[in-house]
């Protein structure tokens, strides 16, 4: 009781605070147009000069600019969208790592299809998933993701980190969008999802799946440059130590670098 008593006061002052008109953080009306705004999402701020001195961060992206001769450590991702496994690897490992060192250090090549199965019937690919159906149909999704931007992948990793980061995946790509890529409609993403070119798409990941050598025996089946990384949650300190340019602060920070 005694300790109850003491947080009481506590707790309502907070409130008090909270429910002063204006007080103690300014409102929303008062900030004024006086200096521009940085509304770009976190990821691209170090995409233009622009964007990094409206956010005020160009020191932080000097470093990545400076990087940009030496070959990005290349990463493949094989996986599907509803096992466990692949969901906590892209969204625990692969995207902060990405975020952290950016793009002129870390290529990332995605391929959701991961354990599925695939056979030609009636003019179309027909796909048997791991998972059922819901997991074919969002692994489309995605494949038509990574088509629509498929030279941005900087707009594409956002919405799909989103999803797999869900609670509810299934109904995840419309939210997902509205906050990572307005600009995008619903619409499109399935219209490529049901028709054709979905069907292609995840015909030719597939292939990609299938035709690999050695060939994969789970999933997420990760290739670190060619080679398969079994400590997936390690992929900082490898890309540290594979990649050639001058290092970015994040791996200069962590002694792993040094050590081995
Ligand atoms: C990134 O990886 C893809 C697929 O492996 C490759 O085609 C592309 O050239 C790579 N990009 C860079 C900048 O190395
Ligand atoms: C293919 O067509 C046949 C005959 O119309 C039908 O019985 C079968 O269910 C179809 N298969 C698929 C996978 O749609």
């Amino acid at each position: 009781m005694a300790s109850v008593a003491a947080w009481l006061p506590a707790a309502s002052l907070l409130l008090l605070l909270l429910l002063l008109p204006g007080v103690p953080g300014k409102s929303l009306q008062n900030l004024g147009a006086a200096q521009p705004v940085c509304t770009q999402a976190v990821y691209n701020w170090c995409s233009s000069w622009e964007a990094a001195n409206t956010c005020e961060v160009t020191k932080r992206c000097s470093a990545r600019w400076r990087n940009t001769n030496s070959r990005p450590v290349s990463v493949e991702v094989y996986y599907e969208t509803l096992c466990p496994g692949c969901r906590e690897f892209v969204v625990m490992d692969l995207f902060p790592v990405w975020v952290l060192v950016g793009d002129s250090v870390l290529n990332v090549t995605l391929v959701p299809f991961g354990n599925a199965k695939e056979s030609y019937e009636n003019g179309t690919w027909q796909f048997d998933c791991q998972h059922g159906e819901l997991e074919c149909k969002l692994n489309t999704v995605q494949a038509c993701l990574l088509d629509i931007y498929k030279n941005d992948f900087s707009a594409a990793f956002p919405v799909i980190n989103c999803m797999l980061s869900s609670s509810d995946i299934e109904n995840s790509l419309e939210p997902c969008l509205k906050v990572y890529s307005p600009k995008t409609s619903v619409d499109e993403v399935m219209k490529c999802a049901n028709g054709p070119q979905g069907n292609k798409l995840m015909h030719q990941n597939a292939q990609k799946t299938l035709n690999l050598s050695p060939p994969h025996k789970y999933t997420p089946w990760v290739l670190l440059e060619k080679k398969l990384l079994e400590d997936l949650d390690q992929l900082l300190k490898y890309v540290c130590q594979t990649y050639q340019g001058p290092l970015p602060a994040v791996c200069e920070r962590n002694s792993f670098v040094f050590t081995e």
